[in-house]
């Protein structure tokens, strides 16, 4: 299995209540220093328009970095970072969102989302806080990350500028029906961190045949079949050049309705790979037929 010998990048991008997000972005958890500068460096040669950060990886100086040297216009690209769950304070989250963008060396960001929610602080607080930081100027678009969807419709409720993304972990092995159609309900893009599921699809049967039929790589069949999925945007992460640019190649071919069908029977109940002690209560996943074919 190699890679397309002329790649074919994907210029996708969805529009979600009011917001151009391109469908393909590059994750750059753990990718830090140097590393993280060479990561999104090879991103944006490789074609990419769209680089996922956050406060919490400690890398946004090296996206920064790796922004200012590249040769892309900044409103080519679309950049989001996300404010952590300990500072959902009114005044935290300002100082927190003001440092990202400052960190970035930018003067405002495309995307500022809440990384997780957290039950100490009230959401209207955290709410007004993020709707202040769109209005100041501090980002063009606001959204949330790793919110079940009653948490989300809360959010959107009290939101007085319409949130554009729900961030979620989301892979062929995560059923995420209810939270993909309570964003479709809201006119909000999910999109999907993990879509590699940390790399534990990538050794799959089912994916790996349909990765031989195509003669593709499997994280190309992977990121094919959340391509295909109004609505749905991903950034799996790498910070390998060769597979940065792979992971993009994927423009050139489609699945058809029985691989997308049974790429989505792959879903499990053990399926979700992110699990950190401060998780919300997720939705649960009822694992009855296919959802993506139509
Ligand atoms: P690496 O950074 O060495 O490429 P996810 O986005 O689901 O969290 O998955 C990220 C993991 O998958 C990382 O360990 C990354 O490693 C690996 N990965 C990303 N793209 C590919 C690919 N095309 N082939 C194999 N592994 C990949």
């Amino acid at each position: 299995m190699t890679l397309s010998s002329t790649p074919v990048l994907s210029p996708d991008v969805l529009h979600a209540n009011g917001a151009t997000i391109p469908k393909l972005g590059l994750g750059t958890w753990q990718s830090t220093h140097d590393e993280g500068v060479r990561a999104v460096r090879a991103a944006l040669d490789a074609g990419y328009r769209h680089i996922d950060t956050a406060a919490r990886y400690e890398n946004e100086q090296a996206v920064g970095q790796a922004l200012a040297h590249c040769g892309v216009p900044r409103d080519d690209v679309f950049v989001t970072t996300k404010v952590w769950h300990t500072e959902l304070r009114a005044a935290d989250f300002r100082r927190a969102a003001e440092a990202s963008v400052a960190r970035l060396g930018l003067d405002h960001v495309d995307l500022l989302l809440v990384h997780w929610p957290n039950p100490e602080v009230p959401l209207a607080e955290t709410i007004g806080a993020l709707c202040d930081a769109q209005r100041s100027g501090l980002t063009r678009h606001i959204g949330v990350s790793n919110f079940p969807v009653a948490l989300l419709d809360q959010a959107a409720a009290l939101s007085s500028v319409p949130l554009v993304a729900n961030q979620c972990e989301y892979h062929p092995y995560l059923d995420q029906r209810k939270v993909l159609a309570a964003c479709a309900r809201l006119g909000m893009a999910l999109i999907s961190h993990s879509p590699l599921g940390s790399g534990k699809l990538l050794a799959d049967p089912v994916i790996g045949e349909i990765a031989r039929l195509h003669e593709r790589q499997p994280a190309q069949i992977i990121l094919r079949w959340l391509m295909q999925q109004p609505g749905v945007a991903a950034i799996p992460k790498s910070s390998n050049p060769v597979r940065i640019a792979g992971n993009a190649a994927i423009a050139d071919f489609t699945l058809d309705g029985g691989e997308m069908a049974k790429i989505s029977a792959l879903a499990r109940p053990d399926g979700r790979v992110s699990k950190p002690a401060w998780h919300p209560e997720w939705d649960t996943a009822d694992l009855s037929p296919d959802y993506t074919t139509q």
